[in-house]
């Protein structure tokens, strides 16, 4: 079980969205918060309002992001938990999509979370506790038409965490992946609704109930409940869950046929 109250958590993507209620929410939960975001005045403005420690940081940038970890914890001490969650997103089709966006969503989307998780995973092993929590998309399972990017990066992440809970079955630490629909008052449901088919899209998933938007404190309550849990998904709204169980079941399969693939506990 991993314990909220008393550790360090650092989120990234926390100087608005999702990213700020995450923070405001740990915190009150009794963690210890660093924050990354590029814009150092929100970010520091976030935790000040929550009592962190701000680190303003271009996720996109290879050297910014190369021993981020390490000048975290020099700074404030051992990471427990790790929430990745900044990203961004390109609405629009994928011929019109620049080299320059293209590289920057992989770099931010993708590669970020995956190499912040890989400076994190050696010394929460060491110290025998920790969580990776990856903030996903059903973008990445049903694949909205004018997203192909960003809906590949979130497939990544999901598809990653999966892979990452795998290796770790036998270890103290622990992996959530948040699978979540469109959400309200947060910068990527501006973005998508600047494309009016897109908007339209979703207003017909919402019509007929087939989803709903959800806000970012449920998705920060339902967080924080997985983490304590060490549970391994968090699917908002949870009538698109059969969507992430059915994409989960392939994905599951070397498990079944490969029980005995993940390292021994160390
Ligand atoms: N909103 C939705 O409807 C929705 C739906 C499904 C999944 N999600 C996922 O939820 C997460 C948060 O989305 P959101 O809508 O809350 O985002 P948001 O409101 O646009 O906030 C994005 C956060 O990421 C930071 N960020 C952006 N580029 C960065 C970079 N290069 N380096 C470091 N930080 C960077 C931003 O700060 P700076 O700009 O100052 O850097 C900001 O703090 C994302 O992973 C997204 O894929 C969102």
């Amino acid at each position: 079980m991993t314990r909220i109250a008393g550790s360090r958590v650092l989120i990234t993507g926390a100087s608005r969205g999702i990213g700020r209620d995450l923070a405001r929410g740990f915190a009150a939960a009794g963690a210890e918060v660093a924050l990354v975001a590029r814009g150092a005045d929100a970010l520091e403005a976030v935790a000040h309002e929550v009592g962190g420690r701000a680190y303003p940081t271009d996720l996109a940038d290879r050297d910014a992001l190369r021993g981020l970890l390490a000048r975290v914890e020099a700074d404030a001490g051992p990471v427990d938990v790790l929430v990745n969650n900044a990203a961004d997103e390109c609405v629009g089709a994928f011929t019109a999509m620049d080299a320059d966006t293209l590289e920057f969503m992989v770099r931010l989307n993708a590669l970020a979370a995956a190499e912040l998780t890989r400076q994190a995973l050696p010394g929460m092993l060491d110290r025998g506790r920790g969580h990776v929590v990856n903030v996903s998309s059903f973008a990445g399972i049903v694949v909205p038409p004018m997203l192909a990017t960003y809906a590949a990066t979130k497939a990544f992440l999901s598809h990653h965490s999966v892979n990452l809970q795998y290796e770790l079955r036998n270890q103290p630490v622990h992996v959530t992946r948040v699978e979540i629909g469109e959400v309200r008052d947060t910068g990527l449901m501006e973005k998508g609704r600047t494309e009016p088919r897109l908007a339209a899209m979703f207003e017909r998933m919402y019509r007929t109930r087939f989803s709903r938007l959800i806000s970012p404190d449920e998705i920060t309550r339902a967080t924080l409940a997985a983490v304590e849990a060490d549970a391994w998904s968090v699917r908002l709204p949870r009538r698109l869950s059969p969507a992430s169980l059915l994409a989960d079941a392939p994905r599951r399969l070397a498990w079944v046929f490969g029980p005995d693939l993940a390292p021994p506990r160390r």
